[in-house]
């Protein structure tokens, strides 16, 4: 199976109700912990790498290496380019071989998101890449650990705005937004389920919910069964790696370096694999 854009994982799971993860990685004990996890559930996985996180890694060898490990998979991965801020970038990740680009213009007003997502989307289809754009605007930031962020339902997802931008770029899935933030929430999160209902009832385009960390499982469930295909999970994976690191320093043992990244990786296995029953992710054994 190995290499597939979105649609070759969408497309069921918006027609059978059900989510595929989207897990950012960083670094290669993230991309393990994805593949494995993928593995260990026969499910499909989308592994994203964020723009913002290029500067962890050297690109050329880590997609190289990332490709490699998708081949020899005999299940559906997506490599995708997570939040791309230009044209630039994401014609930068179609040349890489990334199978989906994401391309982020939501914080500009609606006609320029229109024209940089439509020209992204007419770039990469001609390669077979396919693409998510965002409409409204997923606020917050996996930078911010500390605080927390606030919704701003000022920037919620306009149902009727949504199909007509779907209509003029021709994008293959829409990131809404409807009460999540990246990183950390402050305050309980508290999702406009009515609002993915809508947006779901007038488009056949798969829906992605963006800053899926810190959610509770009924409310992955609710947004999933109102219409979400697509989940985006980071924060909570790498924070629990973390926490799990700190215990082991603070118990005062003796470790070594190799131990301590085997149980980060392990730690984050659990966290997506939790996550991928959460998502009813279909098998495909
Ligand atoms: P979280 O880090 O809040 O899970 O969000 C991830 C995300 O949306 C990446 O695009």
């Amino acid at each position: 199976m190995s290499l597939v854009t979105l649609d070759g994982v969408l497309k069921e799971a918006t027609e059978k109700r059900y989510a595929v993860g989207s897990f950012n990685v960083a670094n290669y004990d993230m991309a393990e912990a994805v593949l494995n996890s993928a593995e260990k559930t026969g499910t499909p996985v989308i592994i994203s790498i964020a723009e913002v996180h290029l500067r962890y890694l050297n690109i050329d060898d880590f997609v190289e290496y990332l490709l490699l490990r998708i081949e020899r998979s005999p299940l559906p991965i997506v490599l995708h380019f997570d939040h791309g801020m230009s044209f630039e970038s994401c014609s930068l990740a179609v040349s890489k071989g990334f199978s989906s680009v994401m391309i982020d213009a939501s914080m500009l007003p609606y006609e320029q998101n229109v024209e940089i997502t439509g020209r992204v989307a007419e770039y990469a289809h001609r390669f077979g890449v396919s693409v998510e754009g965002e409409l409204g605007h997923v606020g917050g930031g996996e930078g911010d650990l500390r605080e927390g962020s606030e919704v701003n339902r000022e920037a919620f997802t306009d149902p009727s705005m949504a199909v007509e931008f779907v209509s003029k770029t021709q994008l293959d899935a829409l990131a809404i937004a409807v009460g999540t933030v990246h990183g950390p929430y402050r305050g309980t999160p508290e999702l406009d389920f009515d609002r993915i209902a809508r947006i779901r009832s007038l488009l056949k385009t798969p829906l992605v919910l963006h800053g899926g960390s810190g959610l509770s499982d009924r409310d992955f469930q609710t947004a999933i069964e109102k219409g979400i295909s697509k989940v985006n999970f980071y924060t909570q994976t790498s924070l629990e790696a973390v926490r799990e690191v700190k215990m082991l320093l603070d118990s005062g043992e003796p470790v070594s370096y190799p131990d301590l990244t085997r149980l980060a990786v392990r730690k984050m296995e659990e966290a997506i694999v939790r996550q991928i029953g959460v998502f009813g992710t279909k098998s495909c054994r």
